[in-house]
């Protein structure tokens, strides 16, 4: 074998040859795959060299906190965990009840059980609590679950990771269908979406690796969090707003600088007006029937009279993020009739607030 085709075959000895030399299976990872062909789950878990590969890139990195999107039967969780320092824990995400039923008792049987946390339930909800609770940040994130979930969970990867954390994505090449767009396959849609985020994203560098192995072709996403930017301050953080139907503008206007007393900011012709409150806020007596035509069509901005306040943002991106930060629900997204994008969150002192994006008003 001088000069040997590289064949699936012969990824598959070289892998077995990686496995005998630098990941010998044991007891507890042994048990691991019994116990998962016992009960008939899918062969997916990653390759003893993958899960050596995992181990030494946490070790490498120090890793104290990691956390697993897409638990199985706790096999590639065993190489993750063997990983921790003193202390040190690892929580795994797992939708199926019986599977991470399975992985507890394989962890256990591994020693692990203190170390490692299987949480139950969809991983976006998961995720999404740890936080809303401000789980503190993990240093190192393996996602490998469903794929066509894979730009969430990038996005709420990102808002649990500190700056230098390593971010690892499995199963992303799949044969090659990543650089097609037309596959159909809402998995590979789904990885072709966050490769278009991760090309983008203010806190990602990123490098794709092919691999080939028992396994077969894929690859792997490895991405490192930059430090965090923080928003451009917009010009106007906040606007108020007060809605006319059809009334007397002119009225309002006397009122809000007459009797209130606030200089006027801008005059939007018999559209509104607008007054600075200070230097960070404007209120924005406008006439709908005028601004917004339809808006019968657009419910928010019935009700927007009632103490909804507007900020004007440039990067609903990086608000997406910092709201998730600071453990902010977001409430809904929403398209402008006037162009723009908008994101909702609750706030118990008013109706809602709203993050728009880009500047709608030009003042
Ligand atoms: C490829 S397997 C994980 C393999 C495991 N990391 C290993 O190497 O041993 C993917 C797992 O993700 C789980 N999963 C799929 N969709 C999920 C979701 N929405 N939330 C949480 N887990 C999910 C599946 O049930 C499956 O057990």
């Amino acid at each position: 074998m001088s000069n040997p085709s590289p064949t699936p075959e012969l990824w598959n000895a070289v892998d077995r040859a990686f496995e005998d030399w630098l990941a010998p299976a044991d007891d507890a990872l042994n048990h691991a795959t019994a116990a998962a062909t016992k009960a008939g789950l899918p062969e997916i878990a990653v390759a003893p060299a993958q899960g050596r590969l995992l181990q030494v890139i946490a070790r490498t990195i120090g890793a104290r906190r990691i956390l697993e999107i897409g638990t199985l039967a706790g096999y590639s969780a065993i190489w993750l965990a063997r990983a921790l320092p003193e202390g040190g824990r690892l929580v795994t995400l797992e939708l199926e009840p019986a599977r991470a039923e399975i992985a507890r008792g394989n962890l256990a049987y591994a020693g692990l059980s203190q170390q490692v946390e299987v949480v139950t339930g969809r991983a976006v909800d998961s995720l999404d609590a740890m936080i809303a609770r401000g789980e503190a940040p993990f240093d190192l994130i393996f996602i490998d679950a469903d794929k066509e979930s894979c730009p969430q969970y990038l996005e709420r990867a990102v808002a649990l990771a500190r700056e230098g954390t390593l971010i690892l994505v499995d199963n992303i090449v799949r044969r090659g269908r990543l650089i097609d767009a037309n596959t159909g396959d809402a998995g590979v849609d789904g990885a072709r979406k966050m490769m278009d985020m991760v090309a983008k994203h203010p806190r990602l560098e990123a490098a794709g690796i092919q691999t080939v192995g028992a396994k077969g072709y894929d690859g792997l996403l490895i991405a490192r969090v930059t430090a965090e930017r923080t928003p451009a301050a917009p010009a106007v953080a906040r606007i108020y707003e007060t809605i006319l139907y059809g009334s007397d503008l002119d009225a309002a206007a006397a009122f809000y600088s007459g009797v209130v007393g606030l200089p006027v900011a801008v005059r939007m012709g018999d559209r509104g007006v607008a007054f600075r409150l200070d230097a960070q806020s404007v209120l924005i007596v406008f006439d709908a029937t005028k601004t917004v035509p339809q808006h019968e069509t657009v419910p928010s901005h019935g009700t927007t009279g009632e103490g909804h306040i507007a900020f004007s943002v440039d990067d609903l991106d990086a608000w997406r993020t910092h709201l998730a930060r600071l453990g902010v629900p977001i409430e809904r997204e929403a398209d402008w009739s006037l162009g723009g994008k908008s994101i909702y969150v609750r706030d118990p002192a008013r109706n809602s607030v709203e993050f728009v994006a880009g500047r709608v008003w030009n003042l």
